[in-house]
C-alpha cells in the first residue's frame, strides 16, 4: 500500500501503476467505519486499482461546526486501508489542498441550497470544490459514494454531468447498526441516552415508508416523520422531507421518492434517508445509479 501526502506523489503513484487498469476511488474524511469499508469493497469489485482519500475538508464546515473536534484516527484508518488491500491512500494536509492564493471554488448551484444546504450554507460548494480537486488529482474511472449522504450523491452526479467529467458515479447502500442506526463518524459523539434517541430518525423513516406503501401521499408521510421526531425527547428535527432524489424538488409520479431527515440529538447533528422505488415495495437504494 502506498501512502502519499502530496498531490505530486499521488499523481505519480497512481499514474505509475495505472497501465490500462480501471481506477476506483473512495473519497472520505477518515474515522473509517463499516460504511466506508463497504464502499472500498464496492470499488474493489468494479475496478483494478483502489485509491482512498482521507481529508477533513475545512471548506465544507461552517465556522460554527465541528471541524476542530471531527474524529481523526490516522493510524486506525491506515490499518483498515491495509486490511482492505487499498493500493494508494492519499492523505493531504490542508495547505496542500488549499495553498495560499487558491481562491477558485466550485458552486453546487441551487441543488446545494435546499435541505442540508439550507441548514449548512456553503457546505455543498465545499464538497463540490474538494471532490472536483480530488477527481482531477486521482483521475478515477469510477468513484463510489454512500447513499447515506443522498444530497451529496445528487451534487456529485451534477458536478460530473455539468462539468463534463468522464467518471462513473457508483452508490453504495447505507450500512446500519443491527437496530437500524446509520453508521456515521459522528455517532462517537453520542452519549448512551442520546444513542437511544438517535434511533428515532430510522423509526421515522420506516414509519413514513410504511405510510407511502399504504397511501401515495409524500407530503403526509413527511409530516408524519416531522411529528414523530418532534415527539422524541432530546431530538430537535431540522427537516423531514419527501423529495425527488435527483433535484431534491417535489416528488414526481412514477419516479423514486427520497425520504430524508436531519435532527440534532443533543449537540450532534445526524442525517438519514431511505430511497423508495416507484412501486414502493422496497426501501433503500442500492441501484439508483445506472438509470441516468
Ligand atoms: P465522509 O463523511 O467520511 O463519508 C465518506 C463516504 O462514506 C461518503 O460517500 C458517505 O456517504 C459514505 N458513508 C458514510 N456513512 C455511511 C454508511 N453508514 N453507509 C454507507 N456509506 C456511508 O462524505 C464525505 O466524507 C465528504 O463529504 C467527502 C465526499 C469525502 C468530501 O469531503
Amino acid at each position: 500500500m502506498r501512502i502519499v501526502r502530496t498531490i505530486e506523489e499521488a499523481r505519480r503513484a497512481i499514474e505509475g501503476s495505472r497501465e490500462g487498469k480501471r481506477v476506483g476511488f473512495v473519497p472520505t474524511m477518515g474515522a473509517l467505519h463499516e460504511g466506508h469499508i463497504s464502499l472500498i469493497r464496492a470499488a474493489r469489485e468494479s475496478s483494478d486499482l483502489v485509491v482512498l482519500s482521507i481529508f477533513v475538508n475545512p471548506l465544507q464546515f461552517a465556522p460554527s461546526e465541528d471541524l476542530e473536534r471531527y474524529p481523526r484516527n490516522e493510524r486506525n484508518d491506515l490499518e483498515t486501508a491495509e486490511r482492505e488491500r487499498v493500493e494508494v491512500v492519499f492523505l493531504p494536509a490542508v495547505e496542500e489542498m488549499y495553498p495560499p492564493g487558491a481562491t477558485v471554488r466550485v458552486s453546487a448551484g441551487a441543488l446545494g441550497e435546499v435541505l442540508e444546504g439550507a441548514s449548512r450554507p456553503g457546505h455543498f460548494d465545499g464538497v463540490a470544490t474538494v471532490v472536483a480537486k480530488l477527481f482531477n488529482i486521482v483521475r478515477p474511472d469510477v468513484a463510489v459514494f454512500g447513499q447515506k449522504d443522498a444530497q451529496q450523491v445528487a451534487v456529485v452526479r451534477s458536478l460530473v454531468r455539468d462539468l463534463d467529467m468522464r467518471i462513473e458515479i457508483q452508490v453504495g447502500p447505507t450500512v446500519r447498526e443491527p437496530d437500524g442506526l446509520a453508521l456515521s463518524s459522528r455517532n462517537v459523539y453520542l452519549s448512551t441516552g442520546e444513542r437511544v434517541s438517535a434511533l428515532s430518525l430510522w423509526r421515522a423513516l420506516q414509519a413514513a415508508s410504511a405510510h407511502l406503501a399504504r397511501e401515495d401521499d409524500p407530503e403526509a408521510a413527511a409530516k408524519e416523520m416531522w411529528s414523530l421526531l418532534t415527539a422524541e425527547a432530546g431530538v430537535e428535527p431540522d427537516y423531514a422531507a419527501a423529495v425527488d432524489p435527483d433535484d431534491m424538488g417535489p416528488p414526481r409520479p412514477g419516479r423514486p421518492v427520497l425520504l430524508a431527515v436531519a435532527a440534532r440529538v443533543g449537540s450532534t447533528r445526524l442525517i438519514d434517508n431511505v430511497l423508495l422505488e416507484p412501486n414502493r415495495k422496497e426501501a433503500d437504494a442500492t441501484d439508483h445509479d445506472g438509470r441516468r
